[in-house]
This record gives structure tokens, C-alpha cells and sequence, in this order.
């Protein structure tokens, strides 16, 4: 019962299917969020009244222009910055009323970054690079290796491992951070403006690499100005002078990811349930 009641916490919206209501995750809500930096005459309102939800498993793309507050929506969901007004739930937790301890654990715990410029430490190697944030976590050394070599084999960089970053090329660069952000598993993986400095071939590698973790049942979302990259991705949002144009998500295609999602916490219940039963 007590599983069961865990579930229902963490997942605020329901879906009616077959005459059975299946509660659904929404991981990440912001509701009517405005960001103003410099409040008073010069006033920027880089966000403004922004609403949107996010289910658990989704891919998303965030397009908009240079200053289209890409960056700042980004830092808000990667509970880096805080909204100025309005509120903002990931898993169900209202992120507002978090400290700065709370919000550091809470990132840890479930957000892997990529940005452009891959924020790699020169000198050094690309397993140290990845291993340096479960140091801070207090993983344990053996475990950290193992965490870290997994993550650098799943981008194809097994063979790369003592290589610093001065002597890999930018898509290499990139799938580096991308192992440091998925070492420790984190069910969210946010990624502004990831392919910004990569060619077209190591761009190609690295949606390669960020599909295969949303099938591995990651949710992903791309923060781009590119069209062509945020065409990739199963849902489109747009945002232009701080609040969201247009969003892709038809109910269509919502019904059927949906009903993909409701089958998958069925199993899930069914799986709890013979737990139980078996205890
Ligand atoms: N710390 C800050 N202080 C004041 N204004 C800021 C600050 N950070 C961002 N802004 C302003 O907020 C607006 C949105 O900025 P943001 O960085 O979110 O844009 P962006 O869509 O990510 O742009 P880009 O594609 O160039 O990265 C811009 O007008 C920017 O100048
Ligand atoms: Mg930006």
C-alpha cells in the first residue's frame, strides 16, 4: 500500500483509459513563472508568465531566438536560478520553498547539464573530468570508476579515457560531458544549446546520443536555435520575448504518448503489487 501511495504522490495528473484512471507524472510544472532581472526602470522581463508541463519520458525541444529567454527558462528548470513569481513543481516538490541545500540535492539528485561550451576541466583526463562531480557527491572510489568508465563506454569513449581535453576534437569533447552528466543516472537531462559548436557530424553523434537516452527512458530537453535539431525532438516549444509562442504537443500526439506512459505505470503497479503480495 504504501508503494502504491508513493506513486499516487509523485504523479498529480490522471488519465482516464478503458474505464480505468491511471495517474500521470507531470515531473515538471511551471505555472505563470516571470524572471525580471534588474526590477525597476531598466527592467529586463526575460521570462513572462510562462506556463508549461512537462511528463516524465517526454523529448522536448526549447527554440527561440538569441534573448528569446532560452537560457534563463533552462536555469529556472535546472533549479539554478528561482522564478521571480509564480511557481515552479519538479516531481511534485515545490521548488520555491527550497534552500540553496535543498536545490543543490535536488539537481544532484536529478538533473545531468550539457552546455555548449562543455565546461570540461584542461588538464584533467576525460574519466577524471567525469568522476570529479561524484567526488563532491561522496561516492566511493570503486564505485566511482565504475560509474565513470560505464558512462564514457555508452558514448563510444571507452578507448579515450586517460585522453585530456586539449587532445580530443569538440564532438569528443561534448560526449565527454555528456558521460559526466549521465554517470550518475539522473532521470533528467537538460541541455542548452548542446551541437552550438559542434560540425555537422559530431551535431549528427550527439542527437544520436541524447535519442538512445530518451529511449533508455530519460527526459530530455534541448535548448536550440537550430530548426533542424529541434525537429528531432517529439515535442517543439517555441519561445519568443519571454513566453511560450507555440507548443508542438497536439493532443493527438499527447493522447498517444499518454497511453504509452499509462501502460507503463500499470506494469509498474502490477510489479509493486506482486512485491507486496510476496512479502
Ligand atoms: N543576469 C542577467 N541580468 C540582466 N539581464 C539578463 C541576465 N541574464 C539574461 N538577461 C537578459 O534576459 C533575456 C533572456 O536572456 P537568455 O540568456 O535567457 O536568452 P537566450 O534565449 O538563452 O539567448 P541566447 O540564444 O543568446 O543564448 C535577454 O534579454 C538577456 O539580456
Ligand atoms: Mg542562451
Amino acid at each position: 500500500m504504501y508503494c502504491i501511495m508513493q506513486i499516487v504522490q509523485q504523479y498529480s495528473s490522471a488519465v482516464r483509459q478503458g474505464g480505468i484512471t491511471y495517474f500521470m507524472s507531470a515531473l515538471v510544472e511551471i505555472k505563470d513563472v516571470c524572471k525580471v532581472y534588474n526590477p525597476g526602470e531598466n527592467e529586463v522581463r526575460a521570462l513572462d508568465h510562462v506556463s508549461v508541463s512537462i511528463d516524465q519520458g517526454e523529448f522536448v525541444a526549447i527554440i527561440g531566438q538569441s534573448g528569446s529567454g532560452k537560457s534563463t527558462l533552462m536555469n529556472m528548470l535546472g533549479c539554478l536560478d528561482v522564478p521571480s513569481s509564480g511557481l515552479y513543481r519538479l516531481h511534485g516538490q515545490n521548488v520555491s520553498e527550497l534552500d540553496d541545500d535543498e536545490l543543490s540535492d535536488i539537481r544532484n539528485r536529478e538533473i545531468g547539464f550539457i552546455f555548449q561550451g562543455f565546461n570540461l576541466i584542461p588538464n584533467l583526463t576525460a574519466l577524471e573530468n567525469v568522476e570529479l562531480p561524484l567526488i563532491y557527491r561522496g561516492v566511493g572510489k570503486s564505485k566511482r570508476m565504475e560509474l565513470s568508465k560505464k558512462a564514457l563506454e555508452k558514448v563510444g569513449l571507452g578507448h579515450r579515457m586517460d585522453h585530456k581535453p586539449s587532445e580530443m576534437s569538440g564532438g569528443q569533447q561534448q560526449r565527454v560531458a555528456i558521460a559526466r552528466a549521465i554517470a550518475q543516472a539522473p532521470p533528467i537531462i537538460l541541455a542548452d544549446e548542446p551541437t552550438g559548436n559542434l560540425d555537422s557530424h559530431s551535431t549528427k553523434e550527439i542527437m544520436g546520443i541524447l535519442k538512445d537516452l530518451h529511449r533508455d527512458g530519460r527526459t530530455v530537453i534541448l535548448i536550440t536555435h537550430d530548426n533542424e535539431i529541434a525537429a528531432q525532438a517529439r515535442r517543439v516549444i517555441k519561445i519568443k520575448d519571454g513566453h511560450i509562442e507555440a507548443d508542438s504537443a497536439s493532443k493527438k500526439e499527447k493522447e498517444e504518448g499518454d497511453a504509452m506512459r499509462a501502460a507503463s505505470l500499470e506494469y509498474e503497479l502490477d510489479a509493486n503489487t506482486v512485491k507486496e503480495q510476496t512479502i
